[in-house]
This record gives structure tokens, sequence and C-alpha cells, in this order.
């Protein structure tokens, strides 16, 4: 009697686990409209708060991360490459910068500077100006500077050369 009880438990089982596997298969699905739900709910908020620190949300960084670089291997990166258009001292007098059109920007310039959110300083340092809808005359760095270097750079910009603050925007 205890041995028909096995077997019927057994056979049970064999029945149970192929209705296991196909629901599992069935979790793709299941996975694709979370995602659209989850797309949904983006766009939602995005409408409700249409500025850039959603995005930061999402991805898990705050607008701080963007700026939690070396100021001083910053200063060095800086001197190496951005002098030549925004000058030694960044306020926009370099060499080159003469003949560009807009002038590079003077990152000193505190009242400017502080409307520029660390993610977008960053943006437009990796990305150049076309990122950010500026010009072009402002390159990209992706290609030759790691985002380490980028965020050195940014913390550079905000603690030495404008020793300011992002305003939130307002
Ligand atoms: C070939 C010249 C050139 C070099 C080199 C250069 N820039 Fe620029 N940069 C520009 C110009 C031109 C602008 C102004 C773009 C505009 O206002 O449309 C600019 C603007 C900027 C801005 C302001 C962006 C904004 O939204 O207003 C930042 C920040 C900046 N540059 C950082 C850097 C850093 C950091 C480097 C070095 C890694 C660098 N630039 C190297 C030409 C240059």
């Amino acid at each position: 009697m205890k041995k028909a009880v096995f077997i019927t438990a057994v056979f049970c089982l064999m029945l149970l686990i192929p209705t296991f596997m196909t629901s599992c298969s069935k979790g793709d699905d299941k996975e694709d409209e979370i995602a659209s739900v989850k797309n949904e709910e983006i766009d939602i908020i995005e409408e409700i708060r249409p500025n850039e620190t959603i995005q930061n949300e999402v991805e898990g960084d705050s607008d701080e991360d963007f700026a939690k670089g070396t100021p001083a291997k910053g200063k060095e990166i800086f001197a190496m490459n951005c002098t030549p258009c925004h000058g030694q001292d960044g306020t926009g007098g370099g060499p080159t910068a003469a003949a560009l059109v807009p002038k590079p920007r003077n990152l000193t310039d505190e009242s400017y500077v502080s409307t520029l959110s660390n993610e977008h300083l960053f943006k437009v340092i990796s990305g150049g100006g076309l990122a950010v809808g500026k010009s072009a005359a402002m390159p990209a760095w992706s290609t030759s500077l790691s985002d380490e270097d980028i965020r050195d750079v940014v913390s550079y910009i905000r603690v030495d050369l404008c020793n300011c603050e992002f305003d939130g925007g307002n």
C-alpha cells in the first residue's frame, strides 16, 4: 500500500516538472511586461519632473557622483588637454581661443558654471559640445580620457576653477 502511494507521488512529480518548466519559459514574457510597465512609469515620472536628474536615478548615480574625483589629478589632465582653448587659468583665453566662435567658456565664472550640473559637465567633456547641443569646437574626450579622468576634471572645475556648486537649475 505504501509503495502505491510512493509511486503515485513520483508520477505526480514527473507530471509537475514539465508544467514547471513551461511556466519558467513563460517568465520571459512576464519580464518584457514588467520592463514595459517600468518604462511607462519612467515616462510618467519624466512628464511630472522633466529634468535630467531622472536619468541619474535610473542609473543609480546622483549628481554628486559625477564630481567624485581628485581635483589635483583633474588639474594635471586639464593642463595637458584643455588649456590651449580654456587657458591656463580656465578663463577661456588659451592660444587657440582667438580663432573660435563661440569662445571657449570661462570655467571660473561662478554665475555661469553654477547653472551647470555635474552630470552636464561630465557629458560635455565626455561627448563634446554636440552632446549637449553646444558648439562642436568643444571636442569630445571619451576616447582619450577615462570616466575616472573626467570625474577628476569635473571635481577640479568645481573645487578650484569656479569654486562653486550646482545651484540646482534655479
Ligand atoms: C579646441 C578647443 C577646446 C578644447 C581643447 C577644450 N574645449 Fe571646452 N569648450 C570649447 C568651446 C569652443 C566651448 C564653448 C561651447 C559653446 O558654448 O557652444 C567649450 C565649452 C566648455 C564647457 C562649458 C560647456 C557648457 O555647457 O557651457 C566646459 C565645461 C568645457 N568646455 C570643458 C573642457 C575641458 C574639461 C576640456 C579638456 C578636457 C576642454 N573643455 C577642452 C573649446 C575647447
